[in-house]
């Protein structure tokens, strides 16, 4: 018998106010049409005044535990993928636990930037399968809207705001690539590349929050390469291949980096969930809320394949393989 961290959950929240690319051209030089063409990008959420990520995250949560049928008093512990949290501490998901009304179980936050969701989900599988936690709520959660340089054209318009949240449950396996849940995982990064995509402030170095600066380019550069390898391990250690996906759930970043990513693994795009358009890239966030937002369309059905894959700042990046 083997342990496996199973979904039976999955929310998200977007905040109301949408913006198109169409905003950003009467003040910068940009295009709809420019936006559109390198990024796939068509709209984004971005959070009110006052919204928090932890307001965010606590929505995301709520869903996610209403859909499985579920109440706060049946989580052990609260992992939130953040790099905007509401303060430098305490953590978001304490603020979410609070939020839930939880008063027993753990909580804390991971931060890998835009890979944080594969990261933290990777965490919550290795608590579940070593008998540390039963249920886990694993959340993704940003407000990227708030580390923004308004002037720089080459970021301001990628980004936006979202949560997404997947309620994970120990249940019983049969240690087969049969089985429900998480499979297989790979996780790598390379501090060499710290510098690509950065925040340039911070607590100790500049005492203030900064903005992100990214070096799209080169970043483009690696993603295609290292994602690939890394879904192509995952599936390796779960003991599947390419051809046994049903669905890619990539991190949202540019509709181009997926699509080369689906091109090189050798799966369709007709099996890869695409919602890069409506939401921009909301880091750690992205994944679970495309993934919340196909399984609500229908698309994603219980018994498939699916292969969760990001690349972010660090540069960290990783896969996940799991039947929904
Ligand atoms: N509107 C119009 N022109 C623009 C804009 C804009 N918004 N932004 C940049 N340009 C210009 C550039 O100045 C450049 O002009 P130049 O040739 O005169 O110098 C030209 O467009 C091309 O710029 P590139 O950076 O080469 O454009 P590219 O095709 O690489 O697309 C993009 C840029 C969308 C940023 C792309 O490189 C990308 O998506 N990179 C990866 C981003 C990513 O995946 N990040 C990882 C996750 S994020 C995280 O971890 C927080």
């Amino acid at each position: 018998m083997t342990i496996r961290a199973v979904a039976t959950g999955i929310g998200h929240y977007l905040p109301e106010r949408i913006v198109p690319n169409a905003a950003f051209e009467s003040r910068l030089e940009t295009s709809d049409e420019w936006i559109r063409a390198r990024s796939g990008i068509e709209r984004r959420h971005f959070a009110a005044e006052g919204e928090t990520t932890s307001q965010m995250a606590t929505a995301a949560a709520r869903a996610a535990l209403a859909q499985a049928g579920r109440t706060a008093t049946d989580v052990d512990a609260v992992i939130v993928a953040t790099s905007t949290p509401d303060r430098t501490f305490p953590s978001v998901a304490t603020m979410v636990q609070a939020g839930l009304g939880m008063t027993s179980g753990f909580a804390f936050d991971v931060q890998a930037v835009c890979a944080g969701f594969v990261f933290a989900l990777s965490t919550a599988n290795a608590f579940i399968t070593s008998g540390q936690a039963q249920t886990v709520l694993v959340i993704g959660a940003e407000t990227f809207s708030r580390i923004m340089d308004w002037q720089d054209r080459s970021t301001c318009v990628l980004f936006g705001d979202g949560a997404g949240a997947l309620l994970l449950d120990a249940q019983k396996g049969q240690g087969t690539p049969e089985d429900r849940g998480i499979l297989g995982l790979d996780l790598q990064s390379d501090g060499r590349f710290r510098d690509l995509l950065y925040v340039d402030g911070g607590v100790s170095l500049t005492q203030s929050t900064g903005v992100l600066r990214m070096q799209g380019r080169e970043v483009f550069r690696h993603a295609v390469e290292k994602l690939a390898a890394a879904a192509h391990n995952a599936l390796g250690k779960a003991g599947l291949g390419a051809q046994d996906v049903d669905w890619i759930v990539p991190h949202q970043a540019n509709l181009r980096i997926i699509s080369r990513t689906a091109q090189k693994m050798g799966v369709g795009m007709d099996r890869v969930v695409v919602t890069v358009q409506d939401h921009g890239n909301t880091s750690a966030a992205s994944i679970p809320l495309a993934l919340s937002t196909w399984v609500a369309g229908g698309q994603i059905k219980r018994g498939e394949v699916l292969v969760a894959e990001a690349i972010g700042g660090g540069l960290a990046w990783g896969a996940v393989v799991l039947r929904w």
